[in-house]
């Protein structure tokens, strides 16, 4: 038995949990996932699974995005940047609605399956039934050989090695990598963007990892004493807009995960129509406010929370006083372009639901009632 506690402590790393492992391998599991597609020098992408059904992409009449859980807030920021870059209709879809309802699919239409494991039951089912209609099928997974990348026409993978908390980190982050350089690549081939915005999120997008590691490094200690300050908190709200709205989804959905805090993602301008009754002196709301073009109206969103007494976290782009001078709490991010911004604000709420599930006493690597890959329906 002491051989196996002295095991898992090699295999965490010298790290508490495999979640803080994983948290603090981004900047390496990002790379990982750029390495030797991104070329930011020679304004370069390869990627032999998209140059596979190249046509197929281009000629597109839709993309559906089929996924789970994490994976599906992956696919649901993936639309706004395909549909912002490459001009083409998006759908997101949870597998399990998909594969259950009689969805119409033809043969002009690309399916893009999202999952870190490529074993997720409903989202393999789905994919099934849609290659029976003809659709073709592009794998975005990361485990090598799983069933989703066997049955995919196409693919890539994420190159974020294993995950073994159960709560999603750094398989998040690389499927964001991934699907960037995916809608780059595409809209590149369809002329849908133009060269100066290419090669500026190209660079950006290769500053990511630098970045990531800046955050961890930065921001932890300030993140844990937060994590101190919010841990009794019985519900939380997470808001934001834009390419930041499915980061407040995703930040909502970890919190839950790994401290059983009820938390609500919410886009920020629709909790007038609901979540805003929630809002009192014991609701800590986060607001995922980077400097973006939707930037005005959230500071507006947040001086409807703070004139409702609600305490304020937000994640803030470096030198951003506005926000920070409202908010009660910040946790600060290095300023990118808006459509790159989410892989980096997602990094302060992965260690935030972190520290608040250690503050609680809680087996943050292996959650109560959940699974790391579900193969049932
Ligand atoms: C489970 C895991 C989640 C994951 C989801 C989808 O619910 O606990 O972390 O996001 O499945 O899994 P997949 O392997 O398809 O990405």
């Amino acid at each position: 038995q002491k051989l196996d506690i002295e095991l898992a402590a090699i295999e965490k790393g010298g790290y508490d949990h495999f979640m803080l492992k994983e948290i603090f391998e981004q900047p390496q599991t990002i790379f990982d996932s750029l390495r030797g597609r991104l070329d930011a020098e020679h304004q370069h992408i390869t990627l032999s699974g998209v140059d596979k059904i190249k046509e197929k992409l281009i000629h597109a009449n839709r993309v559906i995005i089929v996924a789970c859980g994490t994976s599906w807030h992956a696919g649901l920021l993936a639309e706004y940047v395909i549909e912002e870059l490459c001009r083409i209709n998006v759908e997101v879809e949870y597998a399990s609605e998909f594969r259950y309802r009689n969805p119409i699919i033809t043969d002009k239409d690309v399916i893009i399956a999202v999952s870190q494991s490529g074993e997720t039951a409903d989202t393999l089912v789905a994919i099934e039934n849609a290659k029976k209609q003809g659709a073709t099928i592009f794998g975005l997974v990361n485990v090598v050989g799983s069933s989703i990348a066997r049955m995919s026409d196409a693919g890539a993978y994420t190159h974020a090695g294993p995950e073994i908390g159960v709560a999603s980190t750094k398989a998040f982050t690389a499927q964001l990598a991934l699907l960037y350089l995916i809608a780059l690549k595409v809209a590149y081939e369809k002329q849908t963007i133009d060269q100066t915005l290419f090669n500026k999120l190209l660079g950006d997008l290769a500053k990511v990892p630098q970045y990531v590691q800046d955050i961890l490094e930065e921001q932890d200690a300030a993140i844990q004493e937060i994590a101190r300050k919010y841990a009794d908190a019985n519900d939380f709200l997470y808001l934001g807009r834009g390419f930041n709205f499915p980061i407040a989804l995703e930040g909502a959905l970890k919190l839950k995960e790994v401290s059983y805090i009820h938390a609500e993602g919410y886009p920020a301008a629709e909790m007038k129509h609901g979540p805003i009754a929630l809002v009192d002196e014991n609701l800590p709301v986060v607001f995922v406010a980077t400097k973006d073009s939707y930037h005005e109206k959230i500071v507006s969103n947040i001086q409807e929370i703070k004139a409702r007494k609600g305490q304020v976290i937000a994640v803030v782009s470096q030198g951003d006083n506005v926000v920070a001078g409202l908010a009660d709490d910040v946790m600060v991010v290095p300023q990118i372009h808006e459509i790159i911004a989410p892989i980096l604000s997602v990094v302060p709420l992965q260690l935030l639901s972190y520290y608040i599930g250690i503050n609680r006493g809680l087996d943050v690597d292996k959650p109560r009632n959940l699974a790391k890959s579900v193969t049932v329906e």
